[in-house]
């Protein structure tokens, strides 16, 4: 299988200077071949957002670099990575990020918009998204009126619309009980057999799901647990 993500020495410190950083990230070698799926787990402060934020090309390191699908991050502008991420990626991020004046599958529909594709069918691929993730009532609903689990998986969902190659979740499964969060992972990992990359992040250490290869981050410091 090709390599979707490869980073080497990836580091990001706060402030980004080198007098008294922070190292939210330190020098993380990180190789993903495409259909695996990653599980990262970490207590709070590890640096698991900031992890992704760089993978994702919305943070750029101090050091170190990225390379998603054989092209290298630090080479493309901020508008080349934002196409990048709306044709290729799909994120949930941790804060959701929904749009309160839109309901459930208004906001699944969002990046379906650029596309170009008819408001029937983005509509008809969001409830379908948002029943395999048993929220077909919750559709026609703005967020403030979902559940904080409910809301995450319309996230999930938004991410997943549009068929992406990458899919990065910061902790997708931090506001349901474990086992829902383990179906949540399942279905994840599941997107393995159509060749996708997942990189899922946890707090929870004792999230796990057959199939998945699990890191665990201490201090800006990724192991992978073997
Ligand atoms: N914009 C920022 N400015 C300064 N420090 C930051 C910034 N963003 C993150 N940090 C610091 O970097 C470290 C890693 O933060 P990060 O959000 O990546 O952790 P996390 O593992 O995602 O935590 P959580 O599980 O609580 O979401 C923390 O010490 C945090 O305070
Ligand atoms: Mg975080």
């Amino acid at each position: 299988m090709p390599v979707a993500l490869r980073t080497r020495q990836l580091t990001r410190y706060y402030p980004a200077t080198r007098s008294d950083p922070v190292r939210a990230v330190d020098s993380v070698d990180l190789e993903l071949a495409a259909g695996e799926i990653a599980l990262i787990s970490g207590p709070s402060a590890c640096g698991k957002t900031t992890l992704l934020g760089l993978i994702a090309g919305l943070d750029r390191p101090n050091d170190g670099a990225a390379e998603l699908f054989g092209q290298s991050l630090a080479e493309m502008s901020d508008t080349a990575l934002a196409l990048l991420r709306r044709r290729r990626i799909g994120l949930v991020f941790q804060d959701f990020k929904l749009l309160a004046n839109l309901s459930s599958w208004e906001n699944v529909a969002l990046p379906l918009v650029p596309t170009g594709m008819p408001w029937r069918a983005r509509r008809d691929a969001a409830c379908e998204w948002l029943e395999r993730l048993g929220l077909a009532e919750v559709a026609e609903r703005p967020p403030e009126q979902l559940s904080g689990g409910q809301q995450q998986r319309v996230a999930l969902a938004r991410a997943l619309v549009n068929g992406p190659d990458l899919v990065l979740a910061d902790e997708p499964t931090s506001q349901v009980d474990l086992e829902s969060a383990q179906r949540i992972v399942a279905a994840l990992a599941s997107l393995s057999a159509a060749g996708k990359t997942v990189v899922i992040t946890t707090h929870e250490p004792a999230l796990a799901v057959h199939g998945t290869r699990r890191f665990h981050m201490v201090a800006g410091r990724l192991e992978e647990v073997r």
